[in-house]
């Protein structure tokens, strides 16, 4: 009994790390889903018995409560977060362009600029006494936290908030072909037509220009004022900021293959998505779980995420939604940020809403939502269906992708909303069970996986550790120029042999032309 105890425990010990490191999580994005994010990847690092050291403009002294946890407060980032982003009647109007990953790029440097000239991660720069095995960086558009590693001399790993794109890809392999794989804020669903396969091209090249030419200039400027200068005091090389944008690791992708992008991507490229998922629900406050376990007709449960503001909500708009809902047969729960008056009897506001113990409930029949990537992967963690109403940046992906599969349908953001709403909501209701059998597939698909997201997410951690930066999984593509790769060469040089060639035949039959002009003038 006790040799199988030791068996037992020896077994244990094997499968557990149990090695701690000391990891650096970089989250600056002031931005509550990013937020989730990081957080959830603090916890299961905690969990693992790791030390974390988490750069966040969130601060919450009472949730952050772990002695293993170090905060970095970045809070002064929300300044360049000004609400007009997410303002919806901007949005509908259409004054503000998300389709233009130029102005994302923008941005993201100016919060790259604002993260590390923040005093308190000068100081820490500075700081002899930190070191850490492995750094991980939030890649929101920027190259810049790559700059982390000259100061630590450690492994980094990108962490990519959306489904695979060529942004990040780059960083770590080569660009996704356009012709199949849509810019993550265009949203186009492959096979495309000939018109979309040009614009995704004509989109990529931009990118892939202000890429190389244009963001190097600003970021390498901030570079050398706001870290060099700690490299040098500290007597640590400088490295060129192309070097140390090139080396990351890996990539941990918020992404899942069943999300509808199967695209082929590099051994560094590690799908870890739904890991900010509680495995426990957590039960619903009693008169939410009386309203649920009493919904005979179902419940239909409405929130557009935590950036569109209940306060630009046009008034009319929301009348119209408050009767649209009124004529249903099912409950409805919306999440809205105040109380409205005239509700409907079936409709019931709520500030704040438990949205995983929500979905998680067995009458829970259908999700209208911003189509937010957190959000879908509840809805297919969950098995439940879902109409998206993409506001901005992967949101129309999202809602692309799954309308495509047929577990979802889509509806645009705009003045119309109730009207464009209530015919979806025409189209779905009554075909409720063929979208619910489908999303159930997905999320068949999604659970019969060799490793639960959490646990891919600390094995992948600890291996680029343990293999010392795990140059095994880097792709060689990162050597081979675009234009080799693009055989951009190859066309130079069929292009000069016919030149020769015609030119040559010129020639010849030009000697045997007696109008010739040569012969003429001689
Ligand atoms: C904190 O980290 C140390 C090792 O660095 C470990 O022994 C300890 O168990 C950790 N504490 C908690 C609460 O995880
Ligand atoms: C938001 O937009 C309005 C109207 O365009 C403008 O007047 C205001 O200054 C903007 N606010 C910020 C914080 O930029
Ligand atoms: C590049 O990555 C390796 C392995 O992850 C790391 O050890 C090294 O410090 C990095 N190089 C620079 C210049 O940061």
């Amino acid at each position: 009994m006790a040799d199988l105890k030791l068996v037992l425990f020896g077994i244990l010990l094997l499968f557990c790390s149990c090695e701690a490191y000391k990891i650096l999580i970089i989250f600056p994005v002031p931005s509550t889903s990013h937020g989730i994010l990081g957080d959830n990847m603090v916890k299961h690092l905690l969990n693992a018995g790791h030390e974390v050291t988490y750069i966040t403009p969130f601060i919450n002294k009472k949730k952050y409560d772990h002695p293993n946890l170090t905060i970095i407060d970045v809070s002064a980032n929300e300044e360049h977060f000004d609400e007009n982003l997410t303002n919806i009647q901007m949005i509908m109007e259409g004054k503000l362009d998300f389709k233009d990953p130029i102005l994302m790029t923008q941005l993201a440097i100016m919060m790259a600029s604002s993260t590390l000239g923040n005093p308190n991660i000068q100081k820490f720069l500075k700081d002899p006494n930190q070191q850490f095995d492995v750094i991980i960086g939030e890649y929101m558009f920027s190259d810049m936290y790559s700059v982390f590693q000259a100061v630590f001399q450690c492994p980094l790993i990108w962490f990519s908030t959306i489904q695979p794109h060529w942004a990040i890809l780059k960083m770590v392999h080569a660009p996704l072909n356009p012709s199949y794989n849509s810019d993550y804020i265009i949203g186009n669903v492959a096979p495309f037509t000939f018109n979309e396969r040009v614009y995704e091209l004509w989109v990529q090249l931009k990118g892939l220009y202000y890429h190389k030419y244009i963001n190097p200039g600003p970021e390498e400027k901030i570079y050398s004022e706001l870290v060099a200068p700690i490299l040098k005091a500290q007597g640590k090389p400088v490295p060129n900021y192309e070097e140390l944008k090139y080396n990351a690791s890996l990539v941990l992708g918020n992404s899942q293959v069943v999300f509808g992008n199967p695209v082929p991507l590099p051994p560094n490229y590690q799908h870890i998505g739904g890991y900010h998922i509680d495995e426990d629900v957590k039960p619903l406050p009693e008169d939410l779980k009386k309203l649920m376990d009493n919904a005979k007709n179902g419940v239909i449960y409405f929130s557009l995420g935590s950036n569109v503001k209940s306060k630009d909500l046009p008034e009319s708009m929301k009348e119209g939604l408050l009767e649209l809902f009124g004529k249903l047969k099912q409950t409805v729960i919306w999440k809205f940020e105040k109380n409205l008056d005239n509700t409907p009897k079936n409709v019931h506001i709520v500030q704040w809403a438990p949205q995983q113990s929500l979905l998680a409930h067995p009458n829970l029949a259908l999700f209208i939502s911003h189509g937010g990537l957190l959000s879908v992967t509840e809805a297919v963690y969950f098995g439940k269906p879902f109409i998206a109403i993409p506001v901005f940046a992967d949101q129309f992906l999202n809602a692309n992708s799954f309308q495509k599969m047929g577990a979802a349908v889509k509806v645009d953001l705009t003045y119309n909303l109730h009207k464009d709403l209530e015919v979806a909501l025409n189209k779905v209701l009554p075909e409720l069970p063929k979208y619910t059998a489908r999303i159930k597939e997905i999320s068949a698909a999604y659970h019969d996986s060799p490793m639960k997201p959490k646990d891919a997410l600390n094995f992948w951690v600890e291996h680029v550790v343990r293999t010392r930066g795990a140059p095994h999984l880097r792709s060689v593509a990162l050597l081979v120029p675009l234009y080799q790769q693009a055989y951009l060469d190859l066309l130079a040089v069929i292009l000069a042999v016919t030149v020769v060639i015609l030119l040559v035949i010129r020639r010849i039959l030009s000697l045997f032309t007696s109008e010739s002009p040569k012969l003429k003038r001689n």
